[in-house]
This record gives C-alpha cells, sequence and structure tokens, in this order.
C-alpha cells in the first residue's frame, strides 16, 4: 500500500512539473543585472520591438530611466511616444480584447515575467524561433511549442531553418541585419532588462548587499580587539 501511495505521488509530481507542460530544454542566460550598459541595451530593444504588444504596466517610464541611468530628456526623444508623460505607467495601446482577436491569445504583460518563468526560460525562447510553415505566422519556437506569437525580430535575426539547440542555430533560411553572436548578445540584453523589471529593487539590494558586508568585516576587527582587550585580565 505504501509503495503504491508513493508511486502515485511520484507519478503526480512529474506530470505537473514539467512533463505535461511541454517545454522543451532550456539553456542558461548568464546575464548579470549589475551591467547597466546590458540593462540599456535591453531596455532599448524592448522599446523599439516589444512594447507595441506587451505592457510593462506595474513600472513607470521614469523609474527605468533613472535606475538604468538613462537621461530623460534622452528618454524621452528616443524611447518614449511623443504623447506619453515620462511619470506613466508603461501601459500599451493595444486592448487585451484586440489582443486575442489578433494572435488568438492576449500578449500578457511582461512586467513580472522573469520571476515567474525565469531568465533562461526567456532567454531559451527568445532565441528559439525557427521556421514552420504549418503555423500562422510561419514560425515555431524550440522552446514553446505552438507559440501564439510572431518572431518579433526576424529581421534583425532572420530565419532559423531548423529549430535550434544548444548550439543555437546552425543553418538559416535567410539573414538578418545582426551576425549570429550580436543577435545572441541582444537577447542576453533583452533577458536582463526583463530580469531587472522584475525586480528594479535587486539593483539596490547588491549595492546594498556589499556595503553591510564590508562593514560586517571592519566590524569583526574592533570586536576581536575588543574581544582581547577584555580577556586579557581574566586569563
Ligand atoms: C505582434 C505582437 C508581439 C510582439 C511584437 C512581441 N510579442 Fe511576445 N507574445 C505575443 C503573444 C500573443 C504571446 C502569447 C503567446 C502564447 O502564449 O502562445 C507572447 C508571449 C511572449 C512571452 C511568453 C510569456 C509567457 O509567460 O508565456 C515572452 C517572454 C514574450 N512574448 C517576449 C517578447 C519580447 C521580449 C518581445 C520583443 C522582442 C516580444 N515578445 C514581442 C505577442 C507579441
Amino acid at each position: 500500500m505504501n509503495t503504491m501511495k508513493r508511486i502515485i505521488i511520484i507519478a503526480m509530481v512529474a506530470l505537473v512539473s514539467g512533463g505535461a507542460m511541454g517545454y522543451g530544454e532550456v539553456y542558461p542566460a548568464n546575464n548579470d543585472v549589475r551591467d547597466t550598459e546590458s540593462l540599456q541595451r535591453g531596455a532599448q530593444l524592448y522599446f523599439e520591438n516589444c512594447v507595441g504588444c506587451h505592457s510593462l504596466e506595474y513600472a513607470r517610464y521614469n523609474r527605468v530611466a533613472r535606475d538604468l541611468k538613462i537621461p530623460e530628456d534622452l528618454f524621452e526623444r528616443y524611447l518614449l511616444d511623443a504623447d506619453r508623460p515620462i511619470g506613466d505607467l508603461m501601459t500599451n495601446a493595444l486592448s487585451p480584447a484586440l489582443g486575442s482577436q489578433f494572435f488568438g491569445t492576449e500578449p500578457p504583460d511582461l512586467t513580472l515575467v522573469a520571476r515567474v518563468r525565469g531568465t533562461d526560460w526567456i532567454y531559451t525562447l527568445l532565441t528559439g524561433f525557427y521556421k514552420d510553415d504549418s503555423r500562422p505566422y510561419g514560425v515555431n519556437n524550440a522552446l514553446y511549442n505552438n507559440i501564439g506569437m510572431p518572431h518579433a525580430m526576424v529581421n534583425q535575426q532572420g530565419l532559423c531553418a531548423e529549430a535550434p539547440g544548444a548550439d543555437g542555430c546552425q543553418e538559416f533560411a535567410f539573414e538578418g541585419s545582426m551576425s549570429p553572436d550580436e543577435f545572441d548578445l541582444a537577447m542576453v540584453d533583452l533577458t536582463n532588462f526583463l530580469d531587472y523589471m522584475g525586480e528594479p529593487i535587486q539593483l539596490e539590494r547588491q549595492r546594498i548587499g556589499w556595503f553591510v558586508m564590508a562593514f560586517l568585516s571592519v566590524f569583526l576587527v574592533f570586536a576581536w580587539l575588543l574581544y582581547r582587550e577584555l580577556w586579557k585580565d581574566v586569563k
């Protein structure tokens, strides 16, 4: 009886975790949220290629400008639609109903996607598009089979002829404006930006973390000196 129970539990866990979701293999993003230049490039890619469909509605433009050290006037000139105040939440004009009509499924808000899916998942998704004429947009995704999203960066990456594996795309149906290495870096930057987006405070937390470690190390020295001083006469 006990073994039976165990088998049932193991089968249920296996079913719920991964197997049943049908996602492919995930590859490491190796992004670094402390790399401000990478975050800036990622933000630019996001505002140029993704924000039309995916809002970031739990964050404000000026917070991003401040955290990523992008001067507000440059941010307004290059990254912001002319009619949006920089203090706005990053919603977009595509209503959920219209989105569902276009894509069969609503493009989700991506503010928290890195926390839900993880950065490796996002990176693998963004580098996983390939040619598949049986799909409505002519593309499929190695991680997310039958994804309802077009390949937003097809002009930059080109179109991979077959599902890319651990070594990336091996053969292109047609090439894009970026080299494979440039595209790969761009997707790391984009993933990095979404990682920051999901938890803006992590930039600050890491800075504070180092400060606390430094403080504790100095404190330790004094604590030890004090200890020696106090116990000197006792021993
Ligand atoms: C033309 C609209 C469109 C554009 C542009 C677009 N997406 Fe999407 N995206 C979608 C749709 C629709 C889905 C939902 C697909 C599904 O679930 O089948 C999606 C899903 C996703 C998901 C998966 C979310 C999840 O948790 O399931 C991620 C991550 C994502 N998009 C990132 C991006 C990034 C980054 C860009 C910019 C390079 C981008 N998208 C550009 C329409 C778009």
